[in-house]
């Protein structure tokens, strides 16, 4: 179970001791592509489970091999929506948890000398407002790009958004939580601060050149 921050409403941080482990590795500066992308995926699994502990279910009946019985389903689809490019890294984790799960894309890279978001992409299910939209991205620095893609969300009908991160920094759950403080930010950690170059302190550095090997020598 995740544990409500004293610092926000919105927030909602995963400290279980196996996701905490898995979070130093993916922290450390030698941890390789592969292993980055697999620990990645493994913490967003095991992140999905508590994130969709709100989703409605409802009664149905299902027959089993020796009697009829009411069981319990999820009553609306889920769409995950990962913020490209990063945000794919822990797509696949989730889609284990939610195998009929649709995903729709969103591309947002963050301009370097302004960090402001700049959109590029976008493609939804035709009916993505009938159900849950989960943002995904590990990285939550300005709340720009988050933002920006929850307003695309929205405008496209979603009324029910979350968002998973890996690493979040004050200042973006704060412009998540002004400009949509009704979506609910799940995170692993609340790190210290934003540098001078926008960038999570401690952080993990630039997750998506982490994840597709394009760190730059
Ligand atoms: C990173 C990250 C988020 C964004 C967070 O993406 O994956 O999308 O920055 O920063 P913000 O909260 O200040 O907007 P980036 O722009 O590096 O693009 P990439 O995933 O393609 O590398
Ligand atoms: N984007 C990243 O990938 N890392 C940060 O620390 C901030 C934005």
């Amino acid at each position: 179970m995740p544990t409500h921050s004293d610092a926000f409403a919105n927030l909602r941080v995963f400290d279980h001791p196996l996701i905490q482990h898995k979070l130093s590795v993916v922290r450390d500066v030698r941890t390789p592509p592969a292993d980055f992308r697999r620990l990645l995926n493994e913490i967003a699994g095991l992140m999905t489970y508590e994130v969709s502990r709100r989703f409605d279910t409802h009664a149905v009946e299902v027959q089993t091999p020796l009697e009829r019985t009411t069981c319990r389903q999820l009553s609306r689809p889920v769409t995950l929506v990962p913020i490209l490019r990063a945000g794919l890294s822990m797509t696949d984790g989730v889609m284990q948890l939610f195998p009929e799960a649709r995903v729709g894309h969103i591309g947002i890279r963050r301009d370097e000398a302004t960090h402001r978001p700049v959109f590029y992409y976008a493609k939804l299910p035709h009916d993505v407002r009938e159900g849950y939209a989960i943002v995904i991205d590990p990285m939550l620095a300005t709340g720009g790009s988050a933002c920006a893609a929850i307003r695309y969300l929205k405008d496209a009908g979603c009324r029910d958004v979350q968002m998973i991160c890996l690493v979040a920094a004050p200042a973006g759950v704060k412009r998540v939580h002004d400009e949509h403080p009704d979506v609910m930010v799940f995170t692993c950690a609340l790190d210290r601060e934003l540098d001078g170059n926008a960038y999570i302190r401690p952080g993990l550095g630039d997750a998506g050149d982490r994840v597709f090997g394009t760190v730059e020598a």
